[in-house]
């Protein structure tokens, strides 16, 4: 059902530090921040040659990744995005097998303009699963 890995978030304090470590010591080609009010996050994109990383930070009062950062000071693996051709079709299928969609479990429009889904880390393996319809 899933397919390509669309990317790995990092969520981090800090942005421009994160950035430069991905710019500067490892040498990617960044996307320039892009604030997104509506999800309280700043994102930037690292473009690999055959998939992302989204560096995200804090944006605002009541981020949703506060927590997340207060506790990863460092930054921390946040959620991986899995391609799926029909986000609705995906989320039944899981549903049907127990697992649990977060939020309201309607897909909302992502970081991407496209419509995403997360899925409840302790149904896959500890890891926050979002999911787009590509
Ligand atoms: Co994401």
């Amino acid at each position: 059902m899933i397919g390509r890995l669309n990317h790995v978030a990092i969520a981090v304090q800090d942005l421009d530090t994160a950035c430069a470590v991905y710019r500067d010591t490892l040498g990617a080609t960044l996307t320039p921040p892009l604030p997104q009010p509506e999800h309280g996050v700043t994102v930037v994109f690292v473009e690999l040659p055959n998939s992302k990383i989204e560096l995200m930070a804090p944006l605002g009062e009541g981020s949703p990744i506060e927590a997340f950062v207060a506790r990863n000071p460092g930054g921390g693996v946040h959620h991986v995005c899995y391609e799926v051709d029909d986000i609705l079709a995906a989320r039944d299928r899981l549903k049907a097998q127990g697992a649990r969609v977060l939020g309201t479990g309607e897909p909302r429009i992502g970081a991407h303009g496209k419509p995403v889904l997360f899925l409840h880390p302790k149904d896959f393996l500890g890891t926050l699963v979002e999911l787009e319809q590509v």
